[in-house]
């Protein structure tokens, strides 16, 4: 669904690019120890996050920052695993991009937090410039209210990374 608000800028629903993505681990993303590559689940991470922001945006996007990203339980050959990626925040050019990874158990159906990470997506013209982003969004839910003010301190904590360094 699309509005307007007060930035003059159309609301788009958060959920309107919700993007869930299952995946199952094969031979070809586990490592030495049986494992599923780091570098693989930060593949699809990067992947789910993407596609979020294209589909919220409307724009063709490219990554400028991921942060928070902790691996809280390994993955092995067989395992499905879900993607959920979803726009916390909106600013000029940029969005915030929250990545969730669960395993789903295949007999129960429980699904166990792998991985969580935030992804900074900019809207990109042909030159690789940044655009401003088209729609905003309007968080409603309590979740989503929390999530838009931890992105304020996120964007925060960032810019300082990036001026002091550390
Ligand atoms: C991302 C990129 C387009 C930003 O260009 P830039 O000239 O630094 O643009 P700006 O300083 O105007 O920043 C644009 C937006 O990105 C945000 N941003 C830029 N660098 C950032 C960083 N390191 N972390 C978080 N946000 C960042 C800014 O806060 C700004 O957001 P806003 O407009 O919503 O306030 C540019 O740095 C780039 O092309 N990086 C390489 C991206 C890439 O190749 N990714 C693939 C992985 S290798």
């Amino acid at each position: 669904m699309v509005s307007d608000k007060e930035d003059n800028r159309k609301v788009k629903s958060i959920n309107d690019s919700l993007t869930e993505c299952m995946r199952i681990v094969k031979h070809e993303d586990i490592n030495g120890g049986s494992r599923l590559f780091g570098g693989r689940l930060m593949q699809w991470m990067d992947e789910a996050a993407g596609i979020c922001a294209m589909r919220h945006s409307g724009s063709v996007i490219t990554t400028a920052a991921i942060d928070n990203l902790q691996f809280k339980k390994g993955a092995y050959i067989g395992d499905i695993i879900l993607l959920s990626a979803k726009i916390t925040y909106v600013g000029r050019t940029s969005m915030e991009v929250r990545v969730d990874v669960f395993m789903e158990e295949m007999k129960t159906g429980i699904r166990y937090a792998l991985n969580r990470a935030y992804f900074t997506e900019v809207c990109i013209d042909e030159d690789g410039k940044p655009l401003p982003v088209q729609y905003t969004i309007e968080p409603e839910t309590v979740a989503e209210k929390a999530e838009w003010e931890g992105a304020l301190k996120r964007i925060e904590m960032r810019k300082a990374r990036r001026t002091e360094g550390y």
